[in-house]
């Protein structure tokens, strides 16, 4: 039985996987264009020439870009018309900014379970609404489509406002159709990690060209398209993407289609290469999920073929074996100290925290690698389960030390 890294073996790689983010001379060509315009800011015309690439990609009508993630998920719930008291319904399971949100906009948070594939589970939305409701906010976890069928349904029925949160899904489509097309608004980030990136930066598209507008003034000190620099018509502040960002994204707009192809055809041979192995359980596959933009790859860990063996050594034993890129979230949000600070709901949340648990994910990098490279971290996962027993020692004396 080989010796695990982590306790002194021979790691099964050390080369490191493919370099993020890809780029050439056309990124470069492109900030020099902006250099050389004298208009850096986000009043260059190649802002408005992203947004309307972005948009039309995800074959929405209407974007307004700013400059991250986090501000675009505030801004939909402002331009949504959520008030302080309302309540909106949110995963457990999501990156801190899709909740915190929620608290920005002086809104209750109402933490609803997620599902097997890491996604708003319809039915434990459903047993979340109350008269106050007002809106809901689907993460499609890992560049998986949420149930975008069940959750419009429940949506429309209660008249609730959708804000998806796409950080993770440029490109992705839940029966044919973009993530990003089915809610009200939608927000993407395009921050260092994400599937498409200019460091930082962020965007909301969506088909209401009225909710659109109420964005892009939040985002611009409260102007109006066509009003005046000194005229300002609501509370805004200044969000605005500029235009060395703008330029970036464009061009990693056009790499975008071939990397999820190529994340898509890694992540097949992954699945082929995982099915085997007893202790590994992938997500549930659905037939509605037509294109998986794999900013993450999921695994999770079935305790009862790893007696002993907690999540972090496994993960600690991945690192050593030379497999980077694997993470998990260490608990759901409402468990973060902030939630001390302000009212929220938790419903009953058993999947996610099973979810924090047993699953961690690899992240989109490594599901750019070539095939070999993908073998290695098929066999780095087998060689850990082969030495389980070790590392359940190993497991313990962790537990012990913290
Ligand atoms: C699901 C999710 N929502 C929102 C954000 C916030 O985006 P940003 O980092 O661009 O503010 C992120 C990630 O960073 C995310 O993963």
């Amino acid at each position: 039985m080989p010796k695990l890294a982590l306790l002194g073996g021979t790691p099964v790689r050390t080369r490191p996987f493919a370099r993020w983010p890809v780029f050439d001379d056309r990124e470069k060509e492109a900030l020099v264009e902006v250099l050389e315009s004298g208009s850096w800011g986000g009043y260059n015309p190649v802002v408005r020439r992203f947004e309307a690439a972005f948009a039309a990609f995800h074959n929405v009508p209407f974007a307004a870009s700013a400059s991250n993630g986090t501000v675009t998920l505030e801004g939909a719930l402002l331009a949504a018309g959520i008030k302080p008291g309302d309540e909106v319904i949110v995963p457990p399971i999501s990156f801190i900014a899709t909740a915190t949100a929620v608290l920005r906009a002086g809104a209750v948070p109402v933490f609803a379970d997620i599902g097997r594939d890491y996604n708003f589970d319809p039915l434990r939305v459903a047993e979340a609404l109350t008269p106050r409701s007002r809106a809901m906010i689907p993460v499609h976890f890992a560049g998986r489509p949420a149930d975008m069928d069940n959750l419009s349904a429940i949506a429309r029925g209660y008249n609730l406002a959708v804000i998806e949160d796409a950080a993770h899904a440029h490109g992705a489509t839940w029966n044919n159709r973009s993530a990003g097309s089915f809610g009200h608004l939608a927000s993407f980030s395009f921050q260092q990690s994400k599937n498409l990136t200019a460091g930082e930066g962020g965007i909301l598209i969506g088909s209401n060209e009225e909710l659109i507008e109420n964005a892009r003034s939040i985002f611009n000190q409260g102007r109006r398209t066509g009003g005046a620099w000194y005229e300002h018509v609501r509370l805004g502040t200044n969000q605005r993407l500029t235009a060395w960002q703008a330029a970036v994204l464009l061009t990693q707009l056009e790499r975008l289609p071939g990397q999820l192809e190529i994340r898509a055809r890694n992540a097949a041979r992954l699945n082929h290469l995982l099915k085997s192995l007893e202790f590994v359980e992938l997500p549930p596959s659905d037939a509605r999920v037509t294109r998986h933009s794999y900013y993450l790859y999921m695994i999770r860990l079935k305790p009862e073929k790893l007696p002993g063996v907690s999540k972090d050594a496994f993960l600690a034993a991945l690192a050593a074996e030379g497999i980077s890129g694997a993470g998990s979230y260490p608990r759901p949000l409402y468990e973060h100290k902030v939630f001390e600070q302000y009212p929220f709901v938790r419903m009953s949340c058993p999947e996610a925290e099973a979810m924090c648990r047993e699953s961690f994910w690899v992240s989109h990098e490594v599901m750019l690698a070539s095939p070999p490279d993908l073998d290695d971290f098929a066999r780095a996962l087998e060689k850990i389960a082969t030495s389980a027993g070790e590392l359940a020692e190993y497991s313990k004396q962790d537990r012990a030390v913290r």
